[in-house]
């Protein structure tokens, strides 16, 4: 089915009745695209694990779970994961993932700024990500969101053989 890109696209937090769909989505997106850290065999949650996680996001005071809907689909994710102890808690880790066929209609910018809209609630003062270095399109995404290059780990992925280095991104909420 072709996708409906005309329909509004309505960035919110996850809910447990999402799980399905999103395990689906991320399962998706791992088969379409090399980005992200999981091969699709490797995406083994069950619906009821899913549920679970999405819960204890949501428990969390420090960590957030969007989804981007279009009509009844999940075509976008966003996680941000918070630190655990005092010294930690103002800082984590965000990872983003959008269907191929919505590339390029801003929904990684709304995710990304609907997290940046979030922090300053939840008391996050610095948002860590990090992506392939050959990810033109997330790092652009990442920089024009005010993100700044913190630094490279070396052979962070390797794929059939071949090691791909991360780009360390970093965003201060001020
Ligand atoms: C990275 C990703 C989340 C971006 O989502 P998206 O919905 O396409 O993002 P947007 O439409 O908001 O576009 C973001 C920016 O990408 C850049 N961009 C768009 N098309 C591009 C292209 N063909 N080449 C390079 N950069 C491009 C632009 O800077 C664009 O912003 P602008 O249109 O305002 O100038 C999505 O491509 C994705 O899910 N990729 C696979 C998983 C992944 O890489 N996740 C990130 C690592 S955690």
């Amino acid at each position: 089915m072709e996708p409906n890109r005309q329909k509004r696209i309505v960035i919110r937090e996850a809910e447990r009745k999402d799980s399905a769909a999103i395990l689906s989505c991320l399962q998706q997106v791992t088969m379409e695209s090399d980005f992200l850290s999981s091969e699709p065999d490797e995406m083994s949650l069950t619906v009821e694990q899913e549920e679970q996680f999405i819960e204890e996001m949501s428990a969390r005071s420090n960590s957030l779970f969007l989804v981007a809907q279009s009509g009844e689909e999940i075509v976008g994710t966003l996680t941000f994961t918070g630190g655990t102890t005092r010294r930690t808690r103002h800082v984590g880790e965000a990872g983003a993932a959008v269907l191929r066929d919505y590339w390029g209609n801003g929904i990684g910018s709304k995710l990304i700024q609907g997290l940046l809209d979030w922090c300053p609630r939840a008391g996050i003062r610095k948002v860590n990500g990090r992506t392939r270095s050959d990810n033109v399109r997330a790092i652009r995404l990442c920089e024009k969101m005010g993100f700044q290059r913190e630094g490279v780990s070396k052979r962070a992925i390797q794929i059939d053989g071949w090691y791909f280095d991360f780009v360390l991104l970093g965003r201060v909420v001020e």
